[in-house]
């Protein structure tokens, strides 16, 4: 096994120096990481000890039973001495591992009878915008030039490897999956879409009450798609020379254009709004045209970027804005239904013993948010009175003590 992901390591790296149009989307993601220096990959890939080390975990060992392969312990290189043996040693043991790295399969699509497809196994490797490490080179690059250092500060850049929620910790509606769904088959067939024209995809408006979900939203569908996502909020590029806003706007969108494919998320989408209908100065107007003029310009077919906006004011938004959105998504105040699937994934590792129904039937008004804090309310309590199970009675007084935080907040 070890000798075989050796082999692999080797091969892949000098198939990929041999043929000029295989690119660094082509390595294998967890190959690919072992490549990665201070530049980002270079090429040729050079295999060394300890680039091998990352991959391999008795790379001392492989060494000693593979006849076709040197290592050199002054420049701590490692090379194949016969890349033909190589070759037919290993399609003789990892025809699986062929049928899933890109830059072998590109070889070995036309080697013997193999039935392997380059194009297939493409599908099935994720691309370098989803390594933390290429993201972090791109922005160290970004850092060391002035004016674009100063976009960077505008925004919260993520790595997919960095987001730690996933789609199954968030309960969505049916409506909500199958908007989701389209935007992930846009992105899988951009190329399509382009053909036909139909380049006004990839821009989603989330409305809804805080806490329904919309941020972790964004956020689980950058780890699911494998894409960086830039967050922004536009209360804070909003500055009181207006001037300065238009620019800042510009900026974000040209940061998102640069780190494409990416996720851009604009949060406090209203804010924009609200400062249009209060004082209606040029100014003002200015930074509003400005935002309506990056989202009409910007688009997932052409510049690999998905926007999303949120805002919980959908009614501050004008007409001319939303229509810029191919598609609103609602996240409601959660129904019965949803706060039940929201509470079963809170408590799916809570220990005690409870009854989510009665809880459900409770909690109306509350959204996901709100639940969150039930759960860890009641289980703060039972740890106070060491205990490490929760009881029924643990949630339901949380659930008391939340709607008086509310009643609270409804009274100032
Ligand atoms: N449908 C849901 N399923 C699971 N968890 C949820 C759901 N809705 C909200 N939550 C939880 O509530 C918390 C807040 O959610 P989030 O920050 O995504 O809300 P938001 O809609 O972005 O709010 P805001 O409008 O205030 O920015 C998160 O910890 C999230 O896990
Ligand atoms: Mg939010």
């Amino acid at each position: 096994m070890e000798s075989v992901k050796l082999v692999e390591l080797l091969l892949t790296a000098e198939i990929y120096n041999r043929f000029e149009e295989l690119t660094e989307d082509d390595i294998p993601k967890e190959l690919r990481k072992a490549f990665y220096g201070k530049n980002g990959l270079t090429r040729p890939l050079v295999v060394k000890y300890d680039t091998a080390k990352k991959v391999v975990k008795d790379v001392d060992s492989a060494l000693k039973n593979l006849p076709f392969v040197d290592y050199n312990a002054i420049t701590r290189q490692i090379k194949l001495t016969s890349f033909e043996l190589a070759v037919k040693w290993f399609a003789q043991r990892a025809l699986d591992r062929i049928e899933r790295n890109p830059i072998l399969a590109y070889y070995y699509q036309n080697y013997d009878s193999l039935n392997v497809s380059y194009e297939r196994a493409k599908k099935m490797n994720a691309p370098k915008c989803s390594d933390k490490e290429w993201l972090m080179c791109v922005l160290a690059e970004l850092e060391k030039n002035k004016e674009t250092s100063e976009m960077l500060s505008l925004v919260r850049v993520y790595s997919p490897e960095d987001i730690r929620v996933d789609f199954s910790d968030i309960a969505l509606t049916d409506d909500q999956i199958e908007e989701i769904r389209k935007i992930e088959i846009a992105l899988e067939e951009r190329e399509f879409l382009r053909e036909i024209g139909l380049t006004d995809v990839g821009k989603l408006l989330f409305i809804g009450p805080p806490g329904t979900g919309k941020t972790t939203t964004a956020r689980a569908l950058s780890r699911k798609l494998g894409l960086p996502l830039v967050e922004v909020k536009l209360s804070m590029i909003t500055s009181q020379y207006l001037g300065e806003t238009s620019k800042n706007i510009e900026k974000v969108f040209e940061l998102a254009k640069i780190l494409s494919p990416c996720i851009l998320f604009i949060d406090e989408f209203d804010y924009v709004a609200k400062t249009r209908t209060s004082d209606e100065h040029a100014a003002v107007k200015r930074a509003v045209n400005t935002l309506l003029k990056s989202i009409d310009e910007i688009n997932l077919v052409e510049d690999g970027v998905i926007l999303i906006a949120a805002t919980n004011h959908p009614s501050l938004l004008d007409p001319a804005v939303w229509r810029r959105f191919d598609k609103v998504i609602e996240f409601p105040e959660p129904s019965e239904s949803l706060r039940r699937r929201i509470l079963e994934i809170i408590l799916a590792k809570v220990p005690g013993s409870y009854d989510i129904d009665e809880i459900v039937k409770i909690t109306e008004g509350f959204t996901g948010a709100e639940l969150r804090l039930v759960v860890r309310e009641a289980v703060l309590k039972a740890l106070l009175e060491e205990r490490k199970e929760i009881t029924q009675n643990d949630l339901k007084s949380a659930v008391e003590e939340v709607k008086s935080r509310l009643k609270l907040r409804e009274t100032y």
